[in-house]
């Protein structure tokens, strides 16, 4: 039986790569819907990016919802930088034939947690976590019904990467991880220090572009782009895909290595707005709230990464 999952996310070249390995999975994962949040651009261009790869997968059935324009407390803080203006910037994908859904993001959340049997529903953040951290405010009876998260942001042995505290995602919207963190739900966290393993070097981008299919030539246009300022500041010979570690973790735990610690999110320091406090050697006490991952098998990964994408139009 497939695991049914909603993909909350900022798309994001690394986002895109994520829903399509999860839309290359059929097998493993079920898509019921993604929902957009503001994050790498602003959230309405995150849902015309997230409907332009539905179609490059074929796959415009599945349901796209607008969520948050902005986080919980702070001003936006975006990453055209990193992503470029269209926050999808080097494929040339046609303009979306489909729209998103009507209703709010939160809301789909929030109906679709209480639709769908308790346990049954992994979500999977890719970006900021305003809309859940919102979905929780709007509608505490849906925190036990979640089966898991599974998120990407945080870090600890390899820093932040927006500040030296601070991961991007969980620096956008600290005030939305802090309610996520403290809400008792399953959390497994792809952080920085798993992501920072799975560089993005050019022999496995020609992989991506020798595929043979419009997805694999679009994935190889995307990372040739995503990753110039990430090689520019680390000095590698790859930048780091951090949100498609998710989607493998689903696919393939074994991949990755981590231990359950408590994980405390910073919110009142500006010099460490939205840092992950990782209780990594059990100092404090606190309740252990996350299975964190710390390492992954990059090799492994990015061979899961074209078997997939090579059974996509
Ligand atoms: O820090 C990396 C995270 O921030 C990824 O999810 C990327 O897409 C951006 O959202
Ligand atoms: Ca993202």
């Amino acid at each position: 039986m497939p695991r049914k999952i909603i993909i909350d996310t900022d798309p994001g070249q690394d986002d895109a790569v994520a829903i399509l390995l999860a839309l290359g999975s059929p097998r493993e994962i079920d898509v019921l819907g993604i929902v957009a949040v503001a994050g790498n651009v602003q959230v309405h261009q995150n849902a015309t990016n997230a409907l332009k790869i539905l179609e490059l997968a074929g796959r415009p059935d599945i349901p796209v919802y607008v969520g948050c324009e902005r986080p919980m407390r702070h001003k936006l803080f975006t990453a055209e930088y990193i992503h470029g203006k269209t926050g999808l910037d080097g494929p040339d994908l046609a303009e979306p034939t489909i729209v998103p859904r009507d209703q709010h993001g939160v809301d789909y959340l929030i109906e679709t947690l209480r639709r769908e049997p308790t346990g049954t529903v992994t979500i999977c953040a890719l970006g900021p976590l305003t809309n859940l951290g919102m979905a929780f405010v709007k509608a505490p009876d849906i925190v036990p019904r979640i089966q898991e998260i599974v998120l990407m942001g945080g870090g600890l042995f390899e820093g932040g990467n927006v500040t030296p505290a601070a991961e991007f995602n969980i620096y956008v919207d600290p005030e939305a991880a802090d309610v996520v963190f403290h809400s008792g739900v399953p959390i497994t966290v792809v952080p920085l220090d798993v992501s920072h393993m799975m560089l993005t070097t050019q022999p496995r981008i020609e992989r991506f572009r020798s595929l043979g299919n419009k997805t694999g030539v679009a994935t190889a246009e995307m990372l040739d782009f995503f990753d110039r300022f990430d090689k520019a500041k680390y000095g590698w010979d790859g930048g780091p895909l951090h949100d498609p570690c998710v989607i493998a973790y689903l696919l393939k735990p074994g991949l990755f290595k981590g231990r359950h610690v408590n994980v405390a999110i910073e919110t009142q320091s500006d010099l460490t707005r939205g840092m992950t406090v990782v209780d990594y050697w059990g100092v404090t006490g606190r309740v252990k709230n996350t299975n964190y991952l710390r390492s992954g098998d990059s090799d492994g990964f990015y061979d899961l990464l074209v078997e997939r994408l090579s059974t996509l139009p």
